[in-house]
């Protein structure tokens, strides 16, 4: 019987059908250690990791009955999968059950940094009725009639896409690969240069994974080709934004705004965005809800079960 080893600590319901067929180790109220998978993964022939898990070079190399690391996120920049790919490991990952979740999370970032919801509500927890209220106070930024730039024109870039188009906003996108002319129809999409995108976007989201190129796709110099009332959406990995320098565009009013719910430098920001009002911050909650925390769970247990029995589709990473 196979043996898979779950990295992570997890509600069973969509491991139920992993746990009839094979035999599954998962840890108790808390995820396994990188030293305690490092012990026991010689005898597993499946590794089911989380997204900040690291599945590098050494640790393929020491297991040695790996056949396929099941990745429970859509981003696997957390696995070395040029490694794996090399020593014929299969990768795979959970695309279907994210996307909903994140364009939902995107799309309520653009809408709390536009309308200022939590800066409002923090003001007046803090400040009560010394808050400044008024017809003429807290003005925000609409969504209708706004351009949405899309960097990273995948699954969750077209879900946002749909989003935006439902709140009035015109879409253009920039992408490794233009779209087919019908799907740009279909969602009414214009592709445009990195350069264009930037210059004429109002919100910028960016969609896309963590790979070399995307490392720092917004730095200094993009900040400052972006409209000073630019807002600027981050959901997808924090090292595509060059933190440090978003700290300054936020302070010095070269972009007017930004919701991240990823950071550049781990599980929290900066502590100087934590004193900004024009910034709003969530801790990585894109796919947080019951319902798709059970839905990735199913998706890890079909691509094991669909990898071994050859009865149902898996979501393959086939490159890096
Ligand atoms: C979440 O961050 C994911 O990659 O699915």
């Amino acid at each position: 019987m196979y043996k898979v080893l779950v990295t992570y600590d997890m509600f069973r319901e969509g491991f139920t059908e992993l746990e009839e067929r094979y035999e599954v180790t998962f840890p108790e109220g808390r995820d396994f250690t990188v030293e305690e998978v490092w012990e026991m993964i010689p005898e597993y022939d499946v590794l089911c990791s989380m997204f900040d898990f690291p599945v590098n070079k050494e640790l393929i190399d020491h297991a040695t009955n790996l056949k396929l690391v099941s990745n429970y996120a859509v981003g696997y920049n957390n696995i070395d999968v040029a490694y794996a790919l090399s020593k014929g490991l299969t990768v795979t990952n959970t695309p279907g059950p994210v996307t909903a979740p994140t364009a939902d999370i995107a799309l309520g970032l653009m809408l709390d940094a536009a309308r200022r919801i939590t800066e409002c509500d923090r003001k007046l927890r803090t400040l009560g009725k010394r808050m400044k209220v008024g017809v003429l106070e807290n003005l925000g930024v609409p969504l209708t009639g706004k351009t949405l730039g899309i960097i990273g024109m995948g699954r969750i870039g077209k879900a946002l896409a749909k989003r935006a188009a439902a709140c009035g906003m015109e879409v253009i996108y920039h992408n490794r690969h233009q779209l087919y002319i019908d799907e740009e129809t279909r969602l009414n999409v214009e592709y445009v240069s990195k350069e264009d995108l930037l210059a004429r976007a109002d919100f910028v989201s960016l969609n896309a994974p963590l790979t070399p190129e995307t490392r720092h796709i917004i730095g200094e110099s993009e900040l400052r080709q972006m409209k000073p009332t630019a807002i600027l959406i981050n959901t997808a990995r924090g090292p595509l934004v060059d933190e440090r320098a978003l700290v300054n565009a936020l302070r010095e009013g070269i972009i007017h705004g930004a919701g991240l719910d990823v950071f550049e430098f781990g599980d929290y920001p900066l502590p100087e965005l934590l004193e900004l009002d024009n910034v709003v911050l969530c801790p990585h909650i894109g796919t947080q809800t019951l319902e798709t925390r059970i839905e990735m769970a199913r998706a890890v247990s079909n691509n094991v079960i669909g990898f071994f029995e050859n009865d149902r589709p898996i979501t393959r990473v086939l490159h890096p």
